[in-house]
């Protein structure tokens, strides 16, 4: 592997190498921000191809098949629809503000009772905007702070009511919906939720109205997902579109995610979150091969997807209405990503599957089609595997939106990745180590004791200073099982396709869940070997495109996240960097100072 980089001496050149990989937040950001400003708004050039990700298989193979489904005709009498559809119509997605770190909307969603609509409506229009830095709380502990820390961690945890999760009929599986812009992600699962009845007709001929006045009536499905004002004008999501509907053994958590480059951010986030993805594939002649080749998408979505942990894969071959349903041209691209997928990026034998988002093909109902009899959409969607929730685990609340801020509430939502918590528990944010009680919990479903899985809404009781709490925090308990905050973590990673390989010093943005934090590569520990995890090389002078590594990293400021043998959620990490994802893996050991 070094080998090929036998003639990149000029790497030592640690200047020039440091000049292309510092962290500049206005440089690292700026595609990001210019689409977003008024002039780059109506910019119909993307901003400069990333690289493509031909890193080689960094995780052992894991089947991610989907089981084979039931009967030939089985439209899955079993779909079962949304249980409050009607004010789908009516939830919008928080507007984008250009300065405010992309995050996941999740307060006006569907999923939320009528009461926690209204409440969340309230806060929407209160809040000013809390989480308004893209980088995540900038605290540094103070020898105060560790202290305090210390004894956090020395109390006896609080002896919890023997855990009895809720009784639930069906699994919960999140779902991230990935792919290259515009291959057809929002529209395949508009038209899925508009067939499985979630969303009613008469939405979606309203919408097919609007939209045809905007000259874009082709996106009357993908609005069902695409809320915003903004993402309908412009045609493009922006931000991951949530929402939720039933199949035969599951509720599914649906997570639209971006395809732009420009808002990968989101779609890490989402994946962060996810446990199945379907990714979708634009089969119209050419565009499969710009989504595919160097430039596109398609790589490095799937990289992220197996590097943060999803290891279940559908592949939605979409649009194969533009080209005639052509068999050969479904095996064409099957035969391409397999390969790809399988050799490079870890998957073992993804379920392809024939469809059309516009015209509704295999989407809920199998298709009458010559060379294909196998499973439709959903019924591969009815077949992913759920994750056990590990609700007896220690508490791990990801913040990854503060609705509402004052010095002594606040309202946050969130993902359980570990645990239960209901009110009046007393709890700890890190990493400011902030004290707060829980005045009032609730689920999507209105549940108030919450588990492991759930995505819920918090009030918090305390004294908050500002910016201490911000999406990327995370809420514990006291006790041995706390989260400890650290600055230096041990990170066995892969490098992806980069121009220029990682040296010591060069700095990085790291993102883990909702965390988003300027980083530095302060140690390049050792290279390994992928396919038997042995160690290659000590101490190497840097890291080349399709390594795998176990490097020492520190961040700007303490952050809150843990060993993947912890919690894997906050174990996940990604390296970002001039706006391509340069690595990802996972944390092996965090350095907590002495
Ligand atoms: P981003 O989220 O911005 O990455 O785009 P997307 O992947 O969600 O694509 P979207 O659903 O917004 O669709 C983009 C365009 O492709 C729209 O004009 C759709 O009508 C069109 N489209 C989507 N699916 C199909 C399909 O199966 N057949 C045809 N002919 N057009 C489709
Ligand atoms: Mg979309």
């Amino acid at each position: 592997m070094d080998d090929d980089y036998d003639d990149y001496d000029d790497y030592e050149d640690e200047e020039e190498s440091e000049r292309l990989y510092s962290y500049d937040r206005n440089s690292l950001s700026a595609n990001y921000y210019t689409y977003l400003t008024d002039s780059g708004r109506n910019s119909p050039t993307p901003p400069a191809p990333p690289s493509s990700n031909t890193a080689p298989s960094y995780y052992p193979p894991v089947s991610t098949a989907a089981p084979t489904t039931g009967p030939a005709s089985a439209v899955p009498s079993s779909i079962v629809r949304n249980l409050t559809a009607p004010s789908l119509q009516q939830q919008q997605k928080p507007s984008k503000n250009p300065n405010s770190r992309p995050s996941t909307p999740q307060a006006g969603s569907n999923l939320n009772t009528p009461k926690r609509t209204q409440q969340v409506k309230n806060l929407q229009t209160e809040a000013a905007s809390p989480s308004g830095s893209r980088v995540s709380s900038e605290v540094d502990l103070s020898t105060f702070r560790r202290n305090q820390l210390q004894n956090i961690a020395k109390a006896t945890s609080v002896p919890r009511k023997a855990v009895k999760p809720r009784a639930v009929e069906k699994d919960l599986i999140n779902l991230i919906v990935v792919g290259h812009v515009d291959a057809g992600k929002s529209t395949l699962m508009g038209h899925l939720l508009h067939d499985l009845e979630v969303v009613d007709t008469r939405t979606i001929d309203k919408f097919r109205h609007e939209a045809a006045r905007n000259g874009k009536a082709s996106f009357a499905y993908a609005w069902v997902l695409d809320e915003t004002e903004e993402e309908r004008e412009r045609g493009v999501t922006m931000d991951i579109g949530r929402t939720s509907f039933e199949t035969t053994n599951h509720r599914i958590v649906l997570l639209d995610a971006p395809g732009h480059k420009d808002f990968i951010s989101n779609m890490i986030t989402g994946t962060s979150q996810a446990d199945a993805a379907i990714l979708v594939i634009n089969a119209t002649t050419g565009e499969f091969e710009t989504g595919f080749e160097n430039g596109g998408q398609t790589k490095e979505h799937a990289l992220l997807l197996r590097s943060l942990g999803v290891t279940q894969l559908v592949v939605a071959v979409n649009k194969l209405d533009t080209v005639d349903w052509s068999m050969d041209r479904f095996e064409e691209i099957r035969n391409n990503l397999t390969v790809f997928l399988t050799r490079q990026a870890g998957f073992s034998k993804p379920k392809f599957v024939p469809v059309s988002g516009f015209t509704g093909e295999n989407l809920v109902k199998r298709m009458d089609l010559r060379w294909y009899d196998g499973p439709c959409l959903v019924e591969l969607i009815d077949s992913f595997k759920a994750q056990a929730p590990q609700s007896d685990g220690p508490l791990r609340i990801g913040i990854s939106d503060v609705l509402k801020v004052s010095s002594n509430q606040l309202v946050v939502s969130g993902k359980i990745e570990s645990g239960e918590v209901e009110k009046d528990d007393k709890v700890y944010i890190m990493p400011s180590v902030t004290a707060a009680t829980v005045k009032e919990c609730a689920n999507n479903d209105g549940w108030e004791h919450c588990f492991a899985g759930d995505f819920i809404l918090l009030t918090l009781q305390g004294t908050f200073e500002p910016e201490s709490v911000q999406a990327g925090s995370v809420i514990v308990r006291s006790g041995p099982d706390t989260l400890i905050p650290a600055k230096k973590f041990e990170v066995r990673l892969v490098v992806f396709e980069i121009a220029t390989p990682i040296i010591k010093g060069a700095k990085s943005e790291l993102y883990s869940h909702s965390l988003c934090m300027p980083c530095t590569f302060t140690k390049l520990i050792h290279t390994i070997n992928k396919s038997n995890g042995e160690v290659l090389k000590q101490r190497p002078r840097f890291l080349a495109k399709g390594s795998t590594a176990v490097v020492e990293i520190e961040t700007e400021h303490d952050v809150a996240i843990e060993a993947f043998t912890s919690c894997r959620a906050f174990g996940r990490v990604t390296f970002r960097s001039g706006g391509n994802t340069i690595a990802a893996g996972i944390v092996e050991k965090v350095i907590t100072p002495q």
